[in-house]
């Protein structure tokens, strides 16, 4: 059994010696599309992250390959027809709802996300940075009495919810797939949600159906000076919608973890509007996708998904 781990950077030790005790692994640096091309020959079981986009030309060149392993629920970036076709199982984390909710890293993210937004933190420490001193320059809002908005009421959704609560927020979601009602939380259509929230969080998976599922209409629903989050995909979201509601004033500001641009990997930012107009404002805040990385975080799921791909291997 050969397994190679596309993407080992401070990889769990205890993942690895789970996976050592599987077989032959290759864990030796992050791999370049060309440098997975050639090693994954001869590889069974592979592990990565969200570098690598995994299509036709990977699966075409991995005759032997029976398991993709990934500690992610979106598993966007993999052709997951052709593993079907192929034969392949798909291993991550999608569905496992007790486990998810013990990871912490992508809720905390839209926190951080906000609270930088809000409080204006990468420009004042920007300031500081450039020898200055000006307390009158970066005053903010507070997320106390606000009402927050969160579409998508899973795994990241319903902690967010809490912690949105612990700041003193109201706290209103929409997801037609939650029949349960949580106590705290109002539960209302999507419209009433755009039409009534301070700050709007997108958490919901991207599928074809939810592709731009919040654009221009979303948007002119949306209270004047609404803050908006996506932690979910780029392509969930209208992209040229977002930059006019941003221009307009129609947002006081948004927060992204992700972009339309993570179609393609690598991903090329060079260009990208939404990034061209992150350069000269001060509201739009963009992180490159790393909600979900923390250290505590990536530990647990790779460990998580080392007992899953055990488990299938010797059963199966
Ligand atoms: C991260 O983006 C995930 O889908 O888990």
């Amino acid at each position: 059994m050969r397994i190679l781990i596309a993407e080992p950077q401070d990889y769990s030790a205890e993942a690895l010696v789970l996976y050592r005790s599987l077989g032959e692994v290759i864990a030796e640096k992050t791999l370049s599309r060309e440098e997975l091309l050639s090693m994954i020959s001869a590889v069974d079981v592979l592990v990565l992250r969200l570098a690598h986009k995994i299509d036709r030309a990977v699966f075409d060149a991995a005759p032997n390959l029976k398991v993709i392993a990934c500690p992610a629920t979106g598993l966007d970036h993999i052709d997951q027809a052709l593993a079907a076709e192929r034969g392949v199982t798909l291993v991550g984390l999608k569905g496992e709802t007790d486990f998810l909710r013990t990871i912490y890293a992508s809720s905390e993210h839209v926190m951080a996300l906000l609270f930088g937004l809000i409080r204006r933190i990468p420009w004042a420490h920007a300031s500081v940075a450039n020898d200055e001193w000006q307390r009158d320059r970066f005053k903010g809002y507070e997320l106390h009495g606000k009402t927050m908005g969160i579409i998508g009421f899973g795994r990241i959704g319903s902690i967010v919810a809490q912690m949105a609560q612990g700041c003193g927020m109201a706290v209103l979601v929409s997801d037609p797939t939650v029949q349960s009602h949580t106590a705290g939380v109002e539960h209302v259509s999507e419209d009433d949600l755009l039409a009534r929230a301070d700050v709007v969080v997108l958490a919901v998976p991207y599928t074809s159906e939810t592709e731009h599922m919040i654009n221009a209409q979303s948007f002119s629903k949306m209270k004047d000076g609404a803050i908006f989050v996506n932690i979910s995909r780029g392509q969930l979201v209208d992209e040229s919608a977002l930059l006019s509601a941003l221009e307009s004033g129609k947002l006081s500001g948004a927060a992204l973890d992700v972009l339309w641009a993570e179609e393609r990997r690598p991903v090329v930012i060079a260009g990208d509007p939404l990034v061209a107009y992150a350069k000269t404002h001060q509201n739009l805040l963009i992180t490159p996708h790393i909600g979900g990385a923390t250290f505590d975080s990536m530990a647990k799921t790779e460990i998580f998904i080392a007992k899953k791909v055990t488990a299938f291997l010797q059963t199966s």
